[in-house]
């Protein structure tokens, strides 16, 4: 369809449900979400000239997945976020059934942008196409359209290029599905970001000892973290366990060593980067400091996204809180980015045995318990955290069955830092061993309850919500 005629539809869109989204008491106080309809994954996150520019899936039009246009936002300090241009409408024939994701790189001094064009025929069939867009001088993107069709050897589900330069080339990874239905990361070179030479496949299902490793693989991201590559992915199809993969679909990474000419990755096992319910899709990028940043879409791609309270307000899904990565010990940490901490107000600290603990307000807050005997924390009646000294078991009520559902993780717990919104709580573990994502819904004025006999020492602080401009 026309570019125009797409404009006008989300003009539209963004016209009539806006006041309807604000007036929900589950909008978010300090998270990324869409205006109106649904966001999904982040996108093209880069720092570039003072500012990072993180874009989003979004589909203006509706609260279920469609066809996908990139929403625009900028920040200088991650904090308070600006609307930009809409970046990417699907309009042309090669992204008819939507502008999927991809990222973003600096060429001649512009963000460039490398994402898929999504095309379905009517019996049923796809392709892909790996396209380019460039910024101009008003912060629009002008489309320089496909560099990449669908490579022999796959199925159309070949998506979501993240590109970075290394040694003077461009490189590129792709998620993508081979003939036997299995997932596969694809990798790639260029010179100039236009003609594209495939490498292989540096992972995948059946690959580096990972056995059959789901049918699907989405969303790959590779980078240097201190001594390491590390390739972080979406595997589909990989079977529940009693304790971890218990979301529909995963969002983990592989730790090793890439070895650019041969286009080989030796690779270490594959860990979950989330041990809570919704987590996905995540994308990283330098900060100015040489920091690894990550952001990623609070929602899984399932069939229960639109039993969610807000699609009644016609909007649906939030960013995660920015997160650093760093390794220590061999071990990947990730810790709510530094930069969040603005966002602090009234500070409480409370020491003492849990039972006895004030009830916090957790709207819009922060808290850190240093604990290391079994309590439990309600969290707003709609979810719990239970420590018996093994193992934390989160649990809440599943919004289509209404039965409790449970998410788990094992292992010494010394801290808890809670970053709680009015529709999710991101909980990091032992200053960043693990984190547990989460959406839920609770009651307007949520509150924090603690029981048992442990000796707590408790942090609080109110959070302030910065304007979305
Ligand atoms: C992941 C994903 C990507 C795709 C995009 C479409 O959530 O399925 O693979 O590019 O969403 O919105």
């Amino acid at each position: 369809m026309q570019e125009v005629s797409l404009l006008k539809q989300l003009t539209l869109a963004v016209m009539r449900g806006q006041i309807r989204a604000s007036r929900d008491t589950h909008r978010p106080g300090w998270h990324l979400a869409p205006s109106v309809g649904l966001l999904n994954d982040p996108n093209g996150f880069i720092y570039h000239a003072g500012y990072y520019h993180l874009f989003y899936q979004w589909n203006p039009l509706d609260c279920r997945h469609g066809s996908k246009y990139w929403g625009h936002w900028r920040s200088a300090d991650l904090i308070h976020w600006e609307h930009q241009p809409v970046a990417l409408v699907p309009s042309e024939e090669y992204e008819s059934h939507g502008c999927y994701s991809g990222s973003a790189v600096i060429a001649d001094d512009r963000i460039t942008l490398i994402y898929t064009g999504n095309v379905k025929y009517p019996d049923g069939s796809r392709t892909a196409f790996q396209c380019l867009a460039q910024e101009n001088e008003r912060g629009e993107y002008d489309k320089l359209g496909p560099v990449l069709p669908l490579p022999a050897g796959y199925t159309g589900h070949v998506r979501d290029p993240k590109v970075w330069q290394h040694d003077g080339q461009w490189y590129m990874v792709l998620g993508a599905q081979d003939k036997q239905l299995q997932g596969k990361v694809l990798l790639l070179r260029s010179n100039d970001l236009r003609e594209w030479h495939p490498l292989g496949e540096i992972a995948g299902s059946g690959l580096g000892g990972l056995g059959p490793f789901g049918y699907m693989w989405e969303c790959p991201d590779m980078f240097r973290l201190a001594d390491q590559d590390m390739l972080i992915f979406c595997p589909q199809g990989i079977a529940a366990e009693a304790e971890r993969y218990r979301n529909t679909f995963q969002a983990g990474y592989l730790l090793g060593q890439l070895d650019y000419t041969k286009a080989a990755f030796d690779h270490q096992a594959f860990h979950e980067l989330d041990a809570g319910f919704e987590f996905y899709a995540p994308q990283t990028t330098l900060a100015a400091d040489g920091r690894r940043l990550l952001f990623a879409w609070m929602g899984i791609p399932d069939e229960d996204e639109l039993y969610q309270p807000t699609v009644a307000y016609g909007w649906i899904h939030t960013m995660t809180c920015p997160r650093e990565l760093s390794l220590i010990d061999g071990k990947v940490i990730q810790r709510p980015a530094r930069e969040l901490q603005v966002l602090r107000r009234e500070h409480r600290q409370w020491q003492g045995r849990a039972q006895e603990a004030p009830a916090l307000s957790i709207r819009s807050a922060e808290m850190i318990v240093d604990v290391s005997a079994p309590f439990i924390l309600g969290l707003g009646d709609e979810m719990m955290l239970v420590w018996d000294g093994e193992r934390i078991t989160l649990s809440r009520r599943n919004l289509r069955t209404g039965l409790q559902e449970f998410r788990y993780w094992r292992g010494q717990l010394q801290q808890l830092q809670l970053l709680c919104d009015s529709c999710s709580i991101e909980i990091f573990i032992n200053q960043g061993e693990a984190v547990m994502t989460t959406c839920y819904f609770p009651t307007e004025d949520p509150i924090a309850i603690f029981n048992g006999n442990a000796e707590l020492r408790l942090q609080h602080w109110l959070l302030s919500s910065p304007m979305l401009e």
